[in-house]
């Protein structure tokens, strides 16, 4: 099957980048929030991506006009009607999507493959709200999306073969590798990536050293591009407190539980960069 048409669902961080990289690479693209402040918002942040672009020379002034030309922003999901694959990027709240995929079912042909980004609900459970199971992957991108050269390709057990193809040779078009996994919490990256990201914050916690001197460790030692603390606050302390439940309760093993630290920051609003305080404060800038 040939993908032409992209419709992504959401048009926040992970959304907008993902439509980004969908219209750069030649796709035409319905990107879908729930009101315009939000819409607009996000597509000024693409435009912002992009526009840095051009200053850099990296793309021309035109080439930067026909990626907008081929990106359409819309509030309603009936936008969707003939689109050959839907990215979803919305809230990680299992009853949300669950609602938004049976909205979709109705509105997409049958041949519109569904593909959620979530870094960790279970893929299943969102599919069977759907008459599409075959048709029903994950697709997992990680932040900043332009930048970060993979997706993980998430395969349920009703994903047919076909489906997986296709979307790894979609997400390969994106310039991204595509690497395959099965639907269990966390995937690949995050199976590892969190509990590595916990246990930085449970040694901090219990004060073997500063957390510059954490980060420094593993970004120097290891060739890390960020240490564990700086790319804590950079996922957010929320997101990664989240994730971190889902796992504990998925696979009930204490290297998935978040931290006390972790769960107090979360508590206290303090999610980390975007909020501009975590483990770092950071200006607003
Ligand atoms: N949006 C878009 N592009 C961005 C960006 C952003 N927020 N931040 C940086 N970039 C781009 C820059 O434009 C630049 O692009 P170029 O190479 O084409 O010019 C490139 O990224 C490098 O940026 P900088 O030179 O400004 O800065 P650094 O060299 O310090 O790199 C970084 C920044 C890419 C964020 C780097 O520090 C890094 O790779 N950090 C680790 C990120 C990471 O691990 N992400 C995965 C998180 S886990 C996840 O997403 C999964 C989820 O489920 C939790």
């Amino acid at each position: 099957m040939e993908i032409r048409k992209v419709g992504v669902v959401g048009c926040g961080l992970m959304g907008g980048g993902i439509a980004q990289v969908a219209a750069q690479s030649g796709y035409d693209v319905v990107v879908r929030e729930i009101n315009e402040q939000l819409l607009n918002a996000g597509l000024d942040r693409i435009k912002g991506n992009l526009r840095r672009n051009v200053q850099k020379g990296q793309m021309s002034e035109s080439e930067m006009e026909q990626v907008l030309g081929r990106l359409h922003g819309t509030v309603s999901l009936e936008s969707f009607a003939d689109r050959d694959i839907v990215l979803e990027a919305v809230i990680e709240n299992m009853p949300e999507k669950r609602q938004l995929y049976g909205e979709l079912d109705k509105i997409c042909p049958p041949h519109t493959i569904f593909a959620s980004n979530t870094s960790s609900l279970t893929i299943i459970e969102m599919a069977a709200a759907t008459k599409r199971q075959d048709r029903f992957v994950g697709l997992h991108f990680f932040n900043p999306v332009p930048t970060m050269q993979l997706a993980e390709v998430v395969k349920t057990i009703s994903s047919s073969e076909s489906t997986v193809e296709t979307v790894k040779r979609f997400a390969e078009s994106l310039n991204k590798t595509a690497i395959v996994a099965k639907d269990t919490p966390g995937f690949i990256v995050n199976r590892l990536l969190v509990p590595y990201l916990l246990d930085a914050i449970r040694v901090y916690e219990e004060g073997l050293a500063t957390r510059e001197d954490i980060d420094d460790g593993m970004r120097l030692g290891c060739n890390h591009p960020m240490g564990p603390l700086t790319l804590a606050d950079f996922v957010g302390l929320d997101t990664l407190y989240f994730i971190g439940n889902i796992m504990f309760d998925e696979f009930k093993e204490p290297r998935f539980a978040p931290p006390t630290l972790l769960k107090r920051l979360v508590l206290a609003g303090q999610y980390g960069r975007k909020t501009g305080k975590g483990f770092y404060e950071y200006s607003s800038k």
